[in-house]
């Protein structure tokens, strides 16, 4: 019944500016998947009520495309460079791999993680097509990420890159240490200008998404997959880009305008205000006690200087675009939309704080870490597997390779498996295979007694996404963390 409301919701058109949907030619006797576009003039204006906006978002992201909606690119590769026409409609490596976002983005419910057969092979998309192979020379294979709670992560970012280049900006020559959130940042800046930097990269934008920690905000992160995974070019990217050449069917696939600015607005609102994690306490005594246990023993084993329980967001609204956005992502403030990160969107919300702002239990400091060191010979080397630096700066004459983002464990009971490779299969293994940084917190960890290890696990399988509860965009002005 949700679903039928939904497909309505988006069928209906959407002001007066929305353009007709486009129809398969006489070759193809049938419909795109989406029914109508978004413009984001309508949104801007409010002619797009919130709950619409989402319904219209969870369709762009569950909606199994066709070669009416522009499905493929014969043209363009998925880093959305030309190409000779004769990409391959699908291939599993090298993508166009998947049918909808959800295709992939699906535990415990649409906007999740998945399994270990939902692996991207990352970078293999521009080579396409991959012929010969899918290892470590060619592409870095990633397990797939939930987005609950990625509109709390992607305004963090924001904050933190408004903090570190103020401070940075107010300093002299010479190497410093720069806080926000309680998180340092080392930097060096010569002639006035930040020369080197650890934990982000040297233009002090904090990039939260992907597990090298490389996409600043969901919107770029969207963009990106729309093309990758299912040849679906964003107007954004491709025919309102002065460096692609303004060409409008870019992929050459006959289709225009595949996703409008307002299209790209609505699926990057979709994530952003899905529910954020929670906890689900055991409902025995016992086990309730261990589970605090496991909590405490976190924070004493030094887990909780990366894994940060809990960061706290100035500002409880979300902005969609984030100003941080790259050439080719939409980012015009002045066309910008928000919303309320505690009172709107799906529940459970962020917790709010007297002071207008909100908390964010991530449990990460949105820094790159490296978690590689000379461990023995037969060390099983989970996170120190990768080639291709795919943007992670080379430091300490190190390739760049062994450096991640610190891994969100907010939702880590609802996310197996586990590691960025997805090839670990418990979290114990998990918490085993850091090294590097994390080498004096994990051999604390090791050297626990087995009932401790145990508890330390058990908290951590606490932290769940939880089901979706109430509707979207009902103002709710009691406390968000009541369960109301
Ligand atoms: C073939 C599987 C697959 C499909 C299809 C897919 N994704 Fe992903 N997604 C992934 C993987 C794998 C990652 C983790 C990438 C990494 O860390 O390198 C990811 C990560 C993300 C992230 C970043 C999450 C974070 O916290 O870093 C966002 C946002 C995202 N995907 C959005 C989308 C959207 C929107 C679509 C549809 C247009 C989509 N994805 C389609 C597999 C997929
Ligand atoms: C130096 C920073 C750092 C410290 C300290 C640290 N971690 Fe991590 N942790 C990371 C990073 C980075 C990753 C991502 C690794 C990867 O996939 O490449 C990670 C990943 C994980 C994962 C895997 C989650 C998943 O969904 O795949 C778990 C579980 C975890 N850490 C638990 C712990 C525990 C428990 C401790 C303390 C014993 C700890 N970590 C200490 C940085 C750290």
């Amino acid at each position: 019944m949700r679903r039928i409301v939904a497909v309505i919701l988006f069928c209906v058109p959407l002001g007066a500016q929305a353009h007709e949907p486009h129809v398969c030619g006489p070759g193809i006797p049938d419909a795109p998947v989406l029914s109508g576009h978004l413009e984001q003039a309508d949104i801007v204006a409010g002619a797009v009520e919130f709950a619409e906006l989402f319904e219209a978002g969870r369709e762009l992201f569950v909606g199994q495309f066709n070669v009416c909606d522009g499905q493929g690119r014969p043209a363009a590769t998925g880093t959305g460079e030309k190409r000779a026409p004769g990409q391959p409609a699908f291939i599993r490596t090298s993508s166009p791999e998947a049918n909808s976002c959800h295709g992939c983005h699906a535990q415990p419910r649409s906007g999740g993680g998945g399994d270990f057969v939902a692996n991207v092979f990352v970078l293999a998309q521009a080579l396409d097509p991959v012929t010969d192979s899918t290892s470590s020379e060619f592409s870095n294979e990633r397990n797939t990420l939930g987005m609950f709670g990625s509109g709390a992560i992607d305004m963090l970012a924001r904050e933190m890159s408004t903090d570190l280049r103020a401070q940075a900006a107010a300093l002299a020559d010479g190497t410093h240490t720069l806080t926000t959130k309680g998180v340092d940042f080392e930097v060096t800046i010569a002639g006035g200008a930040v020369v080197d930097s650890r934990g982000v990269d040297t233009d002090l934008v904090v990039k939260p998404f992907h597990q090298a920690g490389v996409v600043i905000s969901v919107r770029e992160f969207t963009v990106n997959a729309y093309n990758h995974h299912h040849g679906m070019q964003a107007e954004e990217r491709f025919d309102l880009n002065p460096d692609k050449g303004w060409e409008e069917d870019f992929d050459e696939d006959g289709v225009r305008r595949e996703l409008t600015v307002g299209d790209v607005t609505a699926a990057t609102v979709f994530q952003a205000a899905l529910g954020v994690p929670g906890r689900v306490l055991p409902r025995q005594r016992a086990a309730r006690e261990a589970v605090r246990k496991g909590e405490a023993l976190f924070g004493e084993l030094g887990c909780a200087s990366c894994h940060r329980p809990t960061l706290k967001l100035r500002s409880r609204r979300y902005v969609e675009p984030n100003p941080f956005n790259p050439p080719g992502t939409f980012n015009d403030t002045s066309q910008s939309m928000s919303f309320d990160l505690t009172r709107e969107g799906e529940r459970p919300r962020l917790e709010r704080t007297r002071d207008g702002g909100a908390l964010v239990r991530a449990y990460t400091d949105l820094r790159r870490h490296n978690l590689c060191d000379a461990a023995g010979p037969d060390a099983i080397r989970f996170f120190c597997n990768e080639e291709l630096p795919q943007g992670r700066p080379a430091q300490d004459g190190l390739p760049g390779t062994e450096f991640f983002i610190t891994r969100k464990l907010w939702d880590v009971g609802s996310s197996a498996p586990y590691g960025h490779r997805g090839d670990i299969t418990t979290i114990a293994e998990a918490i085993m295979y850091h090294g590097g940084e994390a080498r004096a917190s994990r051999d604390r960890f090791v050297d626990l007694p087995s009932e401790d290890q145990k508890a330390v696990v058990r908290f951590l399988k606490t932290l769940q996404v939880l089901p979706a509860r109430g509707g979207v965009g009902v103002r709710d002005d009691s406390d968000s963390d009541s369960g109301g």
